[in-house]
């Protein structure tokens, strides 16, 4: 199995050492292979909003080399994490910017047709409040990209480190993940028996229909039509 694995932020703190568990359950289920990717790292630069990816297509964006890579290892996984500390009550600036850059290939625009398959996991931590909107930002950045399921995980940690979470409140958490851990190994292993979300459904409906009225030259009216979206053949 493969899993993708998106940090929000460089440091080997609480949301890491959160992976850390999480990656070391997944270890105990089967040969899982983690292709991982650190933020702002791996992609350093602000989406410009120059719309290129858009309207002319993904390889035109500016920062194209440091985001295909990416894109290629999230349509590559069976199962995605994206994990990310609270800041400012929402996503890290780092982790934005990446759903900024991805967001060509929401259901509205060009959705891939391997996400329709994949599970998500969202981890978040605070010191004290935020993780449901964090949470949150992320899953739906997941569910926009067609996602099937994602599972999610947010504590507030009291602490600005890892080895400042007090004991028992750092066991509780690992107990809490490990359980969440294996419910995403074996909804990832047996994702073709799930069931599609109707959100999905309903968003594909709409968007077909909006999209059937654009223009045959939009890049993507050829993208749905290329992929038989616009006619009976469907991505889930
Ligand atoms: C710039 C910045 C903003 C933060 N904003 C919040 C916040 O809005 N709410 C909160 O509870 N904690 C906030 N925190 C604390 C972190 O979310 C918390 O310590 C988190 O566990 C850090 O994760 P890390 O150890 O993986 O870096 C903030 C920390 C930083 C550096």
């Amino acid at each position: 199995m493969k899993v993708a694995i998106v940090y929000g932020n460089n440091r080997k703190g609480s949301t890491y050492h959160c992976v850390e568990v999480v990656k070391n359950s997944l270890l105990e289920y089967g040969e899982v292979s983690f292709q991982e990717i650190f933020l702002p790292k791996d992609l350093s630069e602000l989406c410009l909003g120059c719309f290129n990816c858009i309207i002319r297509g993904e390889t035109l964006c500016p920062h194209s080399k440091q985001v295909s890579p990416i894109i290629t290892s999230l349509i590559e996984a069976d199962g995605i994490i994206m994990a990310s500390p609270v800041y400012g009550l929402d996503v890290s600036g780092a982790m934005k910017t990446l759903i900024d850059h991805l967001c060509f290939m929401w259901i509205p625009h060009r959705p891939h047709p391997e996400m329709f398959s994949k599970v998500g996991f969202v981890i978040s931590t605070a010191a004290g409040t935020g993780t449901s909107r964090t949470n949150k930002t992320m899953k739906k950045a997941l569910d926009y990209m067609g996602v099937k399921k994602t599972y999610q995980f947010g504590v507030s940690v009291a602490a600005s480190s890892w080895e400042d979470i007090n004991k028992d409140k750092k066991r509780k958490i690992e107990k809490k993940l490990i359980k969440k851990a294996r419910k995403f190994y074996h909804t990832t292993q047996n994702r073709n028996n799930l069931r599609s979300r109707l959100f999905t459904k309903l968003m594909f409906t709409m968007i077909k229909r909006m999209i059937k009225n654009y223009e045959d030259t939009n890049v993507d009216k050829q993208y749905w039509s290329n992929h038989g979206w616009l006619e009976k053949t469907k991505p889930y």
